[in-house]
């Protein structure tokens, strides 16, 4: 069965070779332009004058274009309306486009872009998520959760820790940055070529700012070279720039960002901000819960909303908190727009709980493992324990087990004894580890996202073409749903293609994200492959007798009544007997429901679980550090494909590393994003994985009839790296001899490191 199997990524092969066909690589069409993308220089200004006369003399320029040159709605947000494609009078952050540039070529597009004279009056900024806080700057208004007496709770609770909390944003930093290339059509049609998770709304947006029914506008990615959360809202931006300009000249348009523009104009992960109080007994169990996450927005709402939904809904993380009051507010900053990133929130909320429990920890000097076991949700409902702050009922609790496998075959005891007694023998590196659980929701929120659709198309060759709404960035959703179709036909991987998602195929599909592209794609194409196996069964059964329900479909054959026919042939009868050999296929995820107003309701189809161990050395005279070993155990339920998930693990494992250690987004005086390009934003490189890497996923089987009883891989890993952060954090610790709280925010860099060893110092 094609199921199940470690099969290597569809294009694995062209990717190595440097054959896969991303957007860039496409053949460019005779007459096409190049733009760029004219960026405000200021964090917030009026802008008073605008003299652009030294672009357009430029060498190579066609044409400049400006917010009043939009046929449509000037507008690329998402959800709130509050995304000008370009900005009109008013500038929100240093990166901001304000005009579109054409040329015959990409470099002297970006060259007359410099040549602006845009004159401004400033107004004051906010830049951080404090600062917004303590201005009421927010692009939302706050939520709120509670559950439980919290007041009272906090009044019987024997223990309290107060503290607040730092968490850094990260830059998604896909190796194939934003790209659209628009190709006007007949009448007002348009082929927007384009990086993008969510090829359905580049084209609503693309239609808006065109002014066109979404019928005219046909938009196709064929794969991305990474999106992480960053092109699923954020190449709209780009897809209609490109689609102005090439709808005004009726000429193709290419539109890439280089590096320093991207990371200059996009958003990224939100940075948190909190302040937490936890009360507790004299075992380590949490009796009162409070926090208030501030993120830092940026100028629009984006996906902030959903984001800091995410962050409320995993701030419980594997723990049953029966008193919480959890506020979340999306702080309104000058700079760019925070949205997507892998893990989407849910990161962000769960890290908070985890940091408030390695406080306890040291509090009570017990070992962080007991006290998170201790919290821990209950296996069954036996105990009551089982209900999220949120209201979900858990039915799939594993993380009893899962981590009682880990905590054996990573030989955490025995090593946190090694630990100690290493460290006493070493004045000046330190070793540290950490052992972090996770519990991660599956399925967009807002229930009606959760739906899919898929075509399938037999060949009367017998060779399979799929089609599906999702999009493939790397994380092998095509190969997936290859599989899917492959083992519903009984045929071999090899005899299933997939092709590029395409809107005029799938019509209304969600954004490839929330990890939810091959459960629900899978799903869909799944149905499509059924609708077919079963008329091929019918008439098979019409050629050879029997019982259509006791028809196989297996090893490329069609076994029927005894008969045993090669699937091509009976394909090939099929057809001559006028048999619809190609499909639609749909799914709707059951049982979702999501009261936005109580923060209620059952938003999740089910949880994965995972856990990890991780050993760090700490040089505490320059706070240089290095990842020793991980362990890393992670649910995938029935996996559709082992090797694909084992290597989803480990990217996100070591992409969660980078955001909580290396990677440093950080704006000068004067509002603007200097860590714009790989010599200044650090992100993992090779040599800082670790050497003894051990991923496995965990045995398990969904509870809930997801496709093939698998779970969701995308996201939840990268939570994995908690461990990281935490076992750095107890190696500073072991400085003072386990008795100081170190002060460690994230990313944990080496400043930070020395900072917070020198605080523990200090206090000890
Ligand atoms: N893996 C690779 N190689 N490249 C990516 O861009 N994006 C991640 C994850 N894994 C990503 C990736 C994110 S943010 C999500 S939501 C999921 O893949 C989306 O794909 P899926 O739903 O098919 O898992
Ligand atoms: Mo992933 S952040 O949901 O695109």
């Amino acid at each position: 069965a094609a199921v199940g199997k470690p099969s290597p990524h569809e294009s694995a092969q062209l990717h190595v070779l440097g054959q896969a066909t991303y957007t860039d690589d496409i053949a460019e069409l005779q007459g096409t332009l190049h733009a760029a993308l004219g960026l405000s220089q200021k964090p917030h200004a009026r802008i008073t004058a605008m003299e652009l006369s030294q672009v357009r003399a430029s060498a190579g320029v066609t044409a400049v274009f400006t917010a009043q040159d939009i046929p449509g709605t000037n507008d690329c947000g998402p959800i709130i309306h509050d995304d000008p494609i370009l900005a009109e009078s008013l500038v929100q952050y240093v990166g901001q486009p304000i005009f579109i540039v054409v040329a015959d070529t990409h470099d002297h597009a970006r060259r007359a872009a410099r040549l602006a004279q845009v004159t401004y009056e400033e107004l004051p900024a906010i830049m951080t998520p404090q600062a917004a806080k303590a201005a009421q700057s927010y692009v939302l208004p706050p939520m709120r959760l509670t559950r439980g007496d919290c007041q009272a709770a906090f009044e019987n609770a024997p223990h309290v820790v107060k503290g607040q909390l730092y968490v850094g944003g990260q830059e998604q930093f896909y190796l194939e940055g934003q790209i659209s290339y628009a190709i006007p059509k007949e009448a007002q049609g348009m082929l927007v070529l384009c990086s993008t998770q969510h090829p359905s709304e580049m084209q609503h947006v693309v239609a808006h700012a065109l002014g066109v029914h979404s019928h005219n506008i046909t938009v196709e990615c064929r794969r991305m070279g990474g999106g992480f959360g960053g092109k699923e809202s954020q190449s709209a931006l780009w897809a209609a720039a490109a689609s102005i300009a090439a709808s005004k000249l009726k000429r193709p348009v290419k539109l890439r960002a280089d590096r320093d523009d991207d990371m200059l104009v996009t958003g990224k992960r939100h940075c948190f901000y909190y302040e937490y109080e936890v009360g507790y007994d004299e075992t380590g169990k949490i009796l009162a819960a409070k926090v208030d996450m501030t993120s830092r927005a940026g100028y629009s709402a984006d996906l902030s909303g959903p984001v800091a939904t995410r962050a409320v809904c995993h701030f419980d993380n594997t723990y049953y908190l029966s008193a919480v009051d959890i506020r979340a507010a999306c702080g309104k900053t000058n700079t760019q727009s925070n949205t997507a990133f892998r893990g989407f929130g849910g990161p962000q909320g769960a890290i908070a709980i985890e940091y408030v429990i390695d406080e306890i920890a040291r509090h009570l000097r017990r070992d962080a493992l007991d006290i998170r076991l201790l919290n821990f949700y209950g296996r069954d409902g036996s105990d009551g324990r089982n209900v999220t702050p949120y209201g979900q009922v858990i039915v799939d609790n594993v993380i009893h087990e899962l981590v009682a496998e880990l905590e054996e075959s990573s030989d955490y005891r025995a090593r946190r004894l090694a630990i100690d007694a290493w460290n006493e023998a070493s004045p000046v590196l330190k070793k540290g580890l950490a052992f972090t659980p996770l519990k991660f929701g599956i399925a967009f929120n807002v229930s009606h996202l959760n739906q899919a659709g898929a075509l399938v198309h037999v060949y009367v060759d017998g060779s399979v073409l799929v089609n599906h709404g999702g999009t493939e960035m790397g994380q092998g959703i095509n190969t997936k749903v290859m599989q899917v179709v492959a083992h519903e036909l009984g045929l071999d991987l090899e005899r299933v293609r997939a092709t590029a998602t395409d809107t005029s195929k799938v019509a209304n599909t969600s954004a490839t994200a929330a990890s939810t592209g091959a459960d629900l794609n899978g799903k869909a194409a799944q149905d499509a492959a059924r609708q077919i196996r079963a008329r091929l069964s019918d008439y098979a059964v019409k050629l050879y007798g029997g019982a259509a329900a006791d028809v196989r479909f297996f090893d490329n054959h069609i076994h029927v009544n005894g008969h045993v026919v090669p699937f091509p042939e009976l394909v090939q009868k099929a057809y001559l007997a006028r048999v619809q050999l190609w499909s639609d296929g749909f799914y709707a995820t059951p049982g979702l429901h999501w009261d936005a107003k109580t923060m209620t309701g059952h938003p999740f189809s089910y949880y994965a679980y995972g856990a990890a161990v991780a050993e760090v050395v700490v040089d505490t005279l320059t706070g240089e550090w290095k990842l020793l070993r991980a362990d890393a155990l992670y649910d995938a339920g029935q996996s559709l494909n082992p090797a694909i998930d084992i290597g989803q693990v480990e990217g996100a494992f070591i992409q969660g590393m980078g955001w909580l250690t290396t990677e440093e987004l950080w704006w000068n005086g004067a509002g603007k994003l200097m860590t714009h390009a790989p010599s200044t934003y650090k992100i993992p490189g090779i040599s800082d994985c670790p050497e003894d890497f051990r991923v496995r996923l965990f045995q398990n089987r969904n509870v809930e009839d997801s496709i093939h009883r698998s779970k969701a891989v995308g996201e939840p890993p990268l939570l994995l790296p908690f461990s990281v952060f935490f076992a750095i954090r107890d190696a500073i610790s072991s400085v003072g001899g386990h008795a100081v709280q170190p002060p460690l925010n994230a990313p944990a860099t080496s400043e930070e490191i020395l900072k917070a060893v020198m605080a523990v110092r200090a206090a000890a």
